[in-house]
């Protein structure tokens, strides 16, 4: 039976190319973006489009009634805003904060509970991918000192949430450094490989391994 995928922030870089990756595959798709231009692309590529901005509660609040008498495999919060790379040097802007927080954190911990449901039923895998950048144990500087932050902060949300859904399988990812407009052009991993790898570590993922922090390539990364 075809597997079913739902990509929360599929418009472009990471989750534009796991909605390719699943459709090529077969796996019946559900994918979020904001704008038209990209929901239509989602559409014509084979995926059931849905426009959500995840800073917007009424927006996610949407999906379950979007996703009536689905049963999800894998759900994966991709999402995520960097909004810029200052360090400590620098104090944060209320706006800068704001958007870091909404879109990597509040967005992710409100997805969680409304979704899991449709998850469970599966007995499936919801992904939130994160940075190494949020781990508190690698932190070699403050660079991106918001983004730090706030992965940090979601890598606690899913961590400490993994009792509380004992019919799922939580996790978050490191995808690598991804060519996109987020990792820039001088990044190290094309897209389609971190999407691969990170394929390959999900669906290796057991109920026990629920609450992991693993990278694209498999490596378990300290908190
Ligand atoms: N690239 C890297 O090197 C790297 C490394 C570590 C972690 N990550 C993480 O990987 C994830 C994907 O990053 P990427 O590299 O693919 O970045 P990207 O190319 O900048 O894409 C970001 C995605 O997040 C969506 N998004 C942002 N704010 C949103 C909102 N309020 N509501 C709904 N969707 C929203 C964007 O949609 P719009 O097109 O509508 O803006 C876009 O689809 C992020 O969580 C990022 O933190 C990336």
């Amino acid at each position: 039976m075809a597997r079913t995928a739902l990509v929360i922030g599929a418009s472009r870089g990471i989750g534009r190319e796991f909605v390719r990756q699943f459709i090529a595959d077969g796996w019946k798709v559900f994918a979020t973006a904001r704008d038209e231009t990209s929901l239509a692309m989602l559409t014509d590529e084979g995926a059931h489009a849905i426009k959500i901005d995840v800073t917007k509660p009424e927006s996610l609040a949407e999906l379950p009634w979007r996703l009536d008498g689905e049963r999800i495999d894998l759900a994966l919060y991709v999402a995520g805003v960097l909004p810029n790379w200052e360090g400590a040097a620098e104090s944060p802007t209320l706006a800068d904060f704001d958007a870091a927080m909404h879109a990597n954190v509040l967005g992710a911990m409100q997805a969680l509970p409304l979704l899991a449901p449709f998850v469970a039923d599966a007995k499936g895998r919801f992904v939130f991918i994160t940075s190494v950048m949020g781990s508190i144990a690698e932190a070699t500087s403050s660079t991106a000192w918001i983004y730090r932050a706030s992965k940090a902060a979601l890598n606690m949300a899913v961590y400490s949430a993994r009792r509380d859904y004992p019919d799922l399988t939580l996790a978050v990812i490191h995808p690598g450094w991804v060519q996109t407009d987020m990792g820039g052009p001088g990044a190290t991993v094309a897209v389609r490989d971190s999407v691969s790898g990170m394929r390959q570590v999900i669906d290796h993922l057991k109920p026990s391994d629920s609450g992991a922090f693993l990278a694209y390539d498999g490596r378990k990364i300290a908190w």
